[in-house]
């Protein structure tokens, strides 16, 4: 074996052992190291988050009037930056190595969408060793860091899906780690869900931390990936209660959803039997199409007031 393919090995088996240890029954989680690695390499997204409603959360969210009462509603610790019912959504951690204990430090940010770092980090920005620059990358080289760092957990901008289904996990009140007994309570107790969160029309305003701006035929699959992982999240959300309130919330989700879904050729099997797996089926089928003429007219822009949102332009 040649030193280059016994390195080649070793990554692999390095790749496969972290697939391995991210199943159920892990012990070597990747996990969140918090931003201050990020900013160094990107300060230009760094600055873009830190005008959101994501970063100054931090400093308000448990200070609304309904924090105390939609906390004590769960149970638990009565801190909302502490109870586990709460964090999992509203903050993000920062530990410096695997044992340390994960400290709330951030309102949601860069990993809560990216995918917590540990692992790919010190893979995504490696064009080949130290002194290698972007240009003199191979593409094989290329291929491969993007595959492994996909899978170690890094979402690229191409994985339109995967970080759709991120929001609506969130924004749709819909993280597996949360009872449906738990979401019915803070339902109860006043916590907002908004059925209308939409990916184009709260990711393209004051959010947007992308050089390029998106086409519309990128906007329009980027619409599409977010309904369909509406559509999965609610689906999965519904079939976990019995509480009417929590359950009749995202039934109208998974409905609004397929509504316009309705209009994609593609999604015909995920409207059947909505799961993540059809979900990429349907985004792979979908390849580069412009679905400008099926969805175009669908895709709403923000009401003029809420100027943190998509105006359209
Ligand atoms: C040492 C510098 C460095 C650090 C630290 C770093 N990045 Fe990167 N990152 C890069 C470079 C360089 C690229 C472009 C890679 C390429 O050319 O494909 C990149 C690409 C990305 C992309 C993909 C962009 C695309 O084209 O899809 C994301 C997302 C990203 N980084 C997020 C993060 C986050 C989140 C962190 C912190 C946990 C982080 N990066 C830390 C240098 C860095
Ligand atoms: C599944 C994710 C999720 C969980 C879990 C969650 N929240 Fe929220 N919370 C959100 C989102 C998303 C919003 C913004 C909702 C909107 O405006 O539509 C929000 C909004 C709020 C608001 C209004 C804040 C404001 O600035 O307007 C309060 C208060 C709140 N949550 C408290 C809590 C408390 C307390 C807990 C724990 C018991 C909790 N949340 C758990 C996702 C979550
Ligand atoms: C880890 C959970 C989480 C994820 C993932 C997440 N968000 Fe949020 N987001 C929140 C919470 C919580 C709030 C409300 C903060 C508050 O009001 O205190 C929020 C607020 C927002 C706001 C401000 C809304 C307003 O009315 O001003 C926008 C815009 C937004 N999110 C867009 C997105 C988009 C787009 C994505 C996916 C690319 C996303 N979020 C992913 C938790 C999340
Ligand atoms: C609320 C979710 C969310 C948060 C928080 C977030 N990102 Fe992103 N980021 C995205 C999405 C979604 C895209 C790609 C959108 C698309 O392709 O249209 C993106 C794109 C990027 C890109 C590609 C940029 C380009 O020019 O194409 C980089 C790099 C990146 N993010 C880094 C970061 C860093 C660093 C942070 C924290 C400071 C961060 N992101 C916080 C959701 C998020």
């Amino acid at each position: 074996m040649s030193v280059s393919s016994i390195r080649r090995f070793v990554i692999l088996f390095a790749v496969a052992f972290v697939a391995f240890a991210s199943a159920p029954t892990a012990f070597a989680e990747p996990y969140f190291q918090g931003t201050k690695s990020c900013e160094e390499c990107h300060k230009d997204e760094y600055k873009a988050w830190e005008g959101t409603k994501h970063f100054s959360s931090y400093r308000s969210a448990h200070k609304n009037k309904d924090a105390k009462k939609i906390t004590k509603a769960v149970g638990g610790k009565k801190n909302m930056k502490r109870n586990k019912s709460c964090t999992v959504c509203h903050y993000a951690t920062t530990q410096k190595k695997a044992e340390d204990k994960p400290k709330v430090k951030f309102g949601p940010a860069c990993e809560s969408c990216h995918g917590a770092s540990s692992v790919w980090e010190p893979i995504h920005s490696d064009y080949g060793g130290k002194n290698v620059k972007r240009e003199a990358e191979t593409s094989d080289h290329k291929a491969k860091r993007i595959a492994d760092s996909a899978a170690t957990g890094l979402i690229w901008n191409s994985m339109n899906f995967e970080a759709a289904a991120k929001c609506m996990k969130c924004h749709g009140l819909a993280r597996s780690e949360i009872s449906g007994d738990a979401f019915a309570k803070m339902l109860e107790a006043g916590h907002p869900i908004n059925p209308s969160f939409e990916i184009v029309m709260f990711s393209q305003g004051k959010m947007r931390h992308w050089r390029d701006k998106r086409s519309r035929a990128e906007l329009s699959r980027l619409f599409v990936a977010g309904q369909a992982a509406k559509l999965v999240s609610a689906t999965e959300a519904a079939a976990k209660t019995e509480d009417a309130k929590y359950k009749a919330a995202q039934t109208k989700r998974a409905a609004d959803a397929k509504a316009v879904l309705q209009a994609v050729p593609q999604a015909a099997t995920l409207i059947q039997s909505p799961s993540d797996d059809n979900a990429r089926k349907m985004m792979q089928a979908i390849g580069q199409q412009d679905l400008t003429d099926q969805i175009g007219g669908l895709m709403k822009c923000a009401p003029a007031d809420k100027e943190n949102l998509w105006q359209c332009n």
